[in-house]
């Protein structure tokens, strides 16, 4: 993958129909630890995301709920705001398809396809999901309803067609040329072998309700809602001022991060829609698999939908940050269960990372009067957990290049696994009587080592990670992967350090007393 300063990564935006739960959450998640990443490996970084307000799904819902659309958008935007607080997401934009920046992008870009000759008028006549937003065809439905289970409806309409079938050939040669354009790799060949089978003209218009972006010149169409919602991407970006700074420094997106479900429309409708526009398609698409709650496909009739809320009332902010994102290969599809939760919150987070870093700063406050002690002389089994540590970094950069967090984080945590196994076999605590000054230099080594796991899990868990670097008095400037490795901003022997604290506490089942 080509490098450059900036980055940009997006999520998809989230139709309001309902309310948050954990599927935006847990896409939100991986964008905004890849944003925070990225920004402390001192990137220039645009992270998006918002919601995807207009189409018959969102109609619906605010007729159901005795609402005008626009109020009800209103109303159910402003829950994804409020997400973006509760779980420390860290978005540079949050754009909504009702905004008039977003209409005016969506406008131009329908324009530039009439003007290269890409729409032309039909008539429709086929199956429509409006839970999807998308038309199938006879041939692929199942018993009755879409493939994903969704009801269809028949609808035969007057409708703008995009010549989707005359891009076949510049969407192969595009995949041939962008070996890295999907990932995982198996889904990029899905998307490959569904090209192959040729593609038929979209429709990307309707007349048959009203809550919709009007199509310029024939305003009894509203645009398609997934000609809309792609867009946002660059409408976010100050489109069509191509010129413009936004534009110029983040265009194309470095990764759109999705879930499966949707990768169709981003991986073959989205290049096509640019390619149509004279524009560049994105660099990569990621698609991420779906939750199940203890074993049950997740869905409002069987009431088992997971509320992000209560998940971080519960377990905490970033054990369920680190939860969602260590139980599941990134890419995969995983499921949800509080036992396993309760696992990694008390053996991964309180034990494995909470105890090194609670024992060792607890002797340095013992043994070395609460002050980052001196490093003395090397021995080689310090330079190797050093070496270890600083070289994390690199490795960990390349799996977050690939999207593969879980992979990230098993570095991460293999390095904490090495400082514990250190710890036990220089035993500081017995060196300390026999040998001080060895004492001092295997806590310096913890300590840096400490240094180095906390700074490297800030995109992970943020406030936690933020804790330990106040723990081991690190300055606000120094927060960053600059500071990290050989080279860079070790702890300065006699700082004094505050008094420790624990930083992650044990899951107690409440009925346990
Ligand atoms: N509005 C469209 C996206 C337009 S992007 C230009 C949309 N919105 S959505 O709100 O229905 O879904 C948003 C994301 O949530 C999708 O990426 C979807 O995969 C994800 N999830 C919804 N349920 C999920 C799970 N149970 N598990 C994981 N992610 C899931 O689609």
């Amino acid at each position: 993958m080509s490098q450059r300063d900036a980055f940009y990564v997006t999520t998809p935006i989230y139709y309001v129909n309902d309310v948050p739960h954990i599927g935006h959450a847990y896409t939100t998640l991986a964008c905004d630890v890849i944003a925070r990443f990225m920004r402390l490996d001192g990137r220039r970084v645009h992270f998006l995301t918002g919601t995807d307000e207009h189409g018959q799904k969102v109609e619906k819902a605010a007729r159901e709920a005795g609402m005008e659309p626009k109020a009800f958008t209103d109303q159910v935007s402003e829950r994804f705001r409020e997400l973006l607080r509760v779980m420390d997401f860290s978005p540079d934009d949050f754009i909504r398809t009702t905004e008039e920046r977003h209409v005016r992008a969506v406008q131009t870009l329908w324009t530039r396809m009439v003007e290269g000759g890409w729409i032309y008028l039909g008539k429709y006549a086929g199956w429509y999901s409006v839970r999807d937003e998308a038309y199938y065809a006879e041939s692929e439905l199942v018993d009755g309803r879409a493939p994903t289970g969704a009801p269809v409806e028949w609808v035969e309409e007057p409708s703008y067609f995009f010549r989707l079938s005359a891009f076949q050939e510049r969407l192969l040669r595009f995949y041939e040329s962008h070996p890295d354009f999907v990932g995982p790799a198996t889904r990029f060949n899905e998307v490959v072998s569904f090209v192959r089978q040729g593609l038929q003209d979209l429709s990307i218009s309707r007349t048959t309700f009203r809550w919709g972006i009007p199509v310029p010149g024939d305003p009894a169409h509203v645009i398609y809602v997934w000609v809309d919602a792609l867009t946002n991407y660059i409408s976010a970006l100050g489109y069509p001022d191509v010129d413009g700074e936004l534009f110029r420094t983040f265009w194309p997106a470095d990764v759109h991060v999705i879930g499966k479900d949707i990768l169709r429309f981003h991986a073959v409708y989205w290049p096509a829609f640019l390619m149509a526009a004279g524009l560049e398609p994105p660099r990569r698409v990621f698609a991420h698999g779906w939750w199940t709650n203890e074993g049950q496909k997740i869905s409002k009739s069987l009431g088992n939908v997971i509320d992000p809320h209560a998940l971080v009332a519960r377990y905490g902010l970033d054990q369920t940050r680190y939860y969602l994102l260590r139980e599941v290969p990134f890419g995969q599809d995983g499921d949800f269960r509080h036992e396993s939760m309760v696992r990694r919150i008390n053996h991964e987070l309180a034990n494995d990372y909470g105890n090194l870093v609670q024992r060792v700063l607890a002797m340095i406050r013992r043994y070395c009067e609460g002050r980052v002690p001196d490093p003395g002389e090397l021995a080689p089994d310090d330079e190797a957990l050093l070496a270890r540590a600083h070289n994390c970094l690199a490795a960990m950069r390349a799996h977050m290049e690939a999207q593969a967090l879980h992979r990230a984080l098993d570095e991460v945590f293999g390095l904490i696994g090495e400082a514990n196994r250190y710890v036990d076999a220089m035993a500081p605590w017995a060196l300390r009587r026999s040998d001080p000054a060895r004492a001092a230099t295997v806590l310096w080594t913890l300590a840096e080592t400490i240094r180095h796991v906390a700074t490297l899990t800030l995109p992970f868990m943020p406030q936690s990670s933020g804790r330990i670097l106040d723990l081991l008095a690190v300055p606000a400037a120094a927060r960053t992967f600059r500071a990290l490795g050989a080279e860079g901003q070790p702890l300065r022997p006699g700082t004094p350090l505050p008094p420790p604290s624990p930083v992650f506490p044990r899951y107690v089942e409440e009925d346990a007393g």
